[in-house]
Order: C-alpha cells, then structure tokens, then sequence
C-alpha cells in the first residue's frame, strides 16, 4: 500500500482509522460502527445525558433512553432521537434499587434487542462534608452512583452475545483529581467509579472496552441557572477561561467509542481545571 489511506465513514474521515504504512497501526482496525448498534444511556433525560442520547442518536445508534423523574425531558429527547430515524425508547426505573436495574436491561433487551453501548451517565449530588454525612445519604450516593453502574455492567455484560464487542463508558467526575471536603459522598462514590472503571478494563478485556469521561463544570447546577457562568469560571480559575457544555461531553463520549486501543482510561474534560 502507497501513501495514507483515510477510510470514510458517513462522509467524515476519522482521523483515528488513519493507517500509516509500513506504522505500528498498519493492521485491521476494529473501530465499533456506532451506526445500528444500541446504546442505553442512563439518566437519559437532562443535561448531560440527553446531550449524550441525541449525539449517539445522529451517528445512528438506537438509543434506550433511562430516566427517573424526568418523564417530558425523556420523552423528549425520544421524539428528538427518532427524528434521526434510529429506533428510540424511554425506561422509567429508580437505579437505587438492584431489582430496578435488572427489570431496566430485561425491558430494553425485549424492546430493542442486545445492548452494545452503555452509557453509565445518572447520578446525585449530595452535599455535605464527612461530619455532616448521614447513613442515608451516604447510602442514597453509593446506590445510584457506584453500585447501580456496578450492578448494570453484570447485566449488561450477561446480556451482551459472545460474538459481539460491547463498549462501556462512565460519567465521573475530573474532581477525583483532587481531595476536598465538601460533597464528601458524592465524591467517594466518583473516585470509586474511576478505579471500578479500570478494573472493568482489565476484566472485561479484550471484548469490551471500558472507559470513563471526567467532567469539570459543563453546566451551573440546578436551581443556579441565574449564575454568571463567566464570573464562575474565573472564580474557579479555570485556564481556558470559561464552563464547558453538556456537547462537549457528548463529543468525547463519541471520541472514546470510535477506538479501539483505549481502555481503562479516564478522559478529563475540564479545561484545564484538575491539571495534577
Ligand atoms: N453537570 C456537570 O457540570 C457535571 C460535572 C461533573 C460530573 N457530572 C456528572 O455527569 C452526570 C450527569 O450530570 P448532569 O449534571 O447532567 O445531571 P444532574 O442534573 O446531576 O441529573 C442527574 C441525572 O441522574 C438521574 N438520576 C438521579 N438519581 C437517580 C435515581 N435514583 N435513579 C435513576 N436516575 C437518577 C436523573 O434522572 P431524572 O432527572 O430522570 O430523575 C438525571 O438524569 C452525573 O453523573 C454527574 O455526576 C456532571
């Protein structure tokens, strides 16, 4: 083979499928075509994870879109999705219990077949330092944002066919860089979610990749909408000087699903806030 060959999927040239001659990366490739695959995104709704739904959604995923309380937003967000012709439905289930998250796989598989992408997206956010957190809080922060990602990795991968790749990616938090006092359980729970996700790697390897997306702040929290996100981001210090946006996440969750050589690995998107 002479020169570069750029293969092209959907009229983009993806810069991760480049094969250099005679390079290290001169092989079959196995990038995951996103296109017909379905993906199930927790916490489908709002924010984040409806930016999440929508992006897979363009690219041509089927999309299984949970949510707890936000029933309009998912629906939504379901009517957006099947506007990209893809096949788009909405699961109500309560992740802090264990028998939601199996119900939850067990609806998606009978309405929309094997899952290929899960998207651990849903979380809480719990405030309090150590003194000021209870039994119930802590509880409430690790049923949601450990243990329910935990519990739908094992349905997910007993569901997944032999035959088939699977691609995980959790939403942490580029916090875990960082120790501080405040949002003690919601940040014991991110930081376990970071290590539950490489040792996912190791184990889910080599058929299932699973990795993370750390996010500085992409949004004020709700109910501080009011806020001017400018002062915010210099109070914070942020280096490139501004907040990101529930897209931007999108994009890199995209970016982790188009390759095959990363696993295991946290993506921080924070613009520059957590440089360690
Ligand atoms: N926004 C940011 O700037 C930022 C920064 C760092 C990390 N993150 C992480 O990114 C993820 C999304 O955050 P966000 O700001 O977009 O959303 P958010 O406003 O924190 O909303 C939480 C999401 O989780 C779902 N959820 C909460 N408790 C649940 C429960 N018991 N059962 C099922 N679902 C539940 C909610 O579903 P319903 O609304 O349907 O109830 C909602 O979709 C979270 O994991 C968060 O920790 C966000």
């Amino acid at each position: 083979m002479h020169g570069l060959a750029l293969p092209v999927y959907d009229d983009k040239i993806l810069p991760s499928t480049i094969i250099i001659p005679g390079g290290i990366a001169d092989q079959e490739r196995q990038i995951m075509d996103l296109k017909g695959k379905t993906a199930l995104i927790t916490g489908g709704g709002i924010r984040l994870g409806r930016a999440i739904a929508l992006a897979l959604a363009k690219e041509g995923c089927n999309v299984a879109i949970h949510y707890n309380r936000s029933a309009e937003d998912a629906s939504e967000v379901r009517q957006l999705a099947q506007d990209f012709k893809v096949k788009a439905e909405i699961f109500q289930y309560d992740l802090s219990d264990f028998e939601n998250i199996d119900q939850l796989m067990k609806k998606v598989n009978e309405k929309l077949g094997p899952v290929d992408i899960l998207i651990n997206n849903a979380g809480n956010y719990k405030r309090g330092n150590g003194l000021k957190t209870d039994l119930d809080i802590l509880h409430t922060s690790f049923n949601v944002n450990l243990f329910a990602p935990w519990w739908l990795i094992k349905a997910f991968v007993k569901q997944l066919p032999a035959e088939k790749n699977g691609k995980i990616v959790n939403v942490c938090d580029a916090n875990i860089y960082r120790t501080a006092t405040d949002h003690f359980a919601y940040r014991l729970t991110k930081k376990g979610l970071c290590e539950l996700t490489r040792m996912f790697a190791l184990e889910l390897a080599p058929n299932i990749t699973v990795n993370a997306v750390a996010p500085g702040i992409m949004l004020p929290l709700a109910g501080y909408e009011h806020l001017d996100m400018e002062q915010v981001a210099e109070a914070r210090k942020i280096p490139l000087g501004h907040i990101g946006s529930p897209e931007i996440i999108a994009e890199n969750v995209l970016h982790l699903l188009n390759q095959d050589f990363m696993t295991g690995t946290i993506l921080r998107v924070d613009g520059g806030e957590h440089i360690v």
